[in-house]
């Protein structure tokens, strides 16, 4: 099979990204199991324009990861897998979608729980150790300006205008608890906890506080 420039619809031959919008025959064919192969020739060839090229559900038995990971139920990955790294005893439940982007690292015996959005922007996000990311948390790590004229990757590309990335570090022995938002720029250091329904907006948390709300502001120490 042979993908087209996601840049130019073989249809109707404009400038858009998700050219199967005008193919109804490419949208039939991501959801088939068969997308890693397409995948794969689509990396040979394209590999700059990965990330919206193609929305797929990845085979989670075509990732490289470490010893003992678990994958529970569908998860959708987009982007270049070689960009992905994963550690060992990574636990990654159903319903979780990652955008690779520029780069994920998903350190040793962290777990995201179902409905987490990782990496949201495609910029680079660092993972560090025992981390736990729970369930409905969102991770940015780039996207439109906003004082552009739209801000959604399917309005024209000179209508979006300038976007922006700014990786995100998570350290070892963190917890972003339920529904929380973090921000790109963000840093978050070992021990820290981000209280559910937080919006961290690109600070750094220091080392084994407890921050929350919005915008996420010291609450405690932890242990005090
Ligand atoms: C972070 C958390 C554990 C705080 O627990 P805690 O230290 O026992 O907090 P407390 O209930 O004693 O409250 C301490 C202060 O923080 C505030 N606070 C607590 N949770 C908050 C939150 N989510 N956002 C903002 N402020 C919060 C309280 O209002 C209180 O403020 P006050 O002193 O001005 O009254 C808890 O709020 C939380 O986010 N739980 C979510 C757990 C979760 O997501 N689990 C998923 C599975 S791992």
């Amino acid at each position: 099979m042979t993908i087209q420039d996601p840049m130019i619809c073989p249809k109707c031959h404009e400038v858009h990204d998700y050219h199967y919008d005008c193919d109804p025959d490419e949208r039939r064919f991501q959801m088939t199991n068969e997308i890693g192969l397409a995948l794969d020739e689509y990396e040979a060839t394209r590999p700059a324009r990965l990330d919206y090229a193609v929305q797929p559900f990845i085979d989670v038995r075509r990732l490289t990861a470490g010893e003992n990971c678990k994958f529970f139920g569908p998860i959708v990955i987009t982007g270049d897998r070689k960009k992905l790294r994963i550690g060992d005893n990574v636990r990654i439940d159903a319903f979780v979608k990652i955008e690779i982007g520029d780069g994920v690292t998903i350190g040793d015996n962290t777990h995201i729980a179902s409905f987490a959005h990782i990496n949201i922007g495609g910029g680079t996000l660092t993972l560090g150790r025992n981390n736990g990311i729970a369930s409905g948390v969102r991770i940015v790590t780039g996207g439109n300006k906003v004082d552009e004229v739209a801000m959604t990757v399917t309005a024209p590309l000179h209508e979006q205008g300038l976007t922006y990335k700014d990786s995100v570090v998570i350290e070892d022995n963190v917890s972003i608890l339920v529904n929380s938002v973090v921000l790109p720029g963000s840093h978050i250091c070992a021990g820290s906890r981000l209280a559910a329904g937080g919006v961290l907006t690109g600070k750094a948390i220091p080392p084994n506080e407890i921050w929350g709300g919005v915008p996420a502001k010291f609450i405690r120490k932890r242990g005090a």
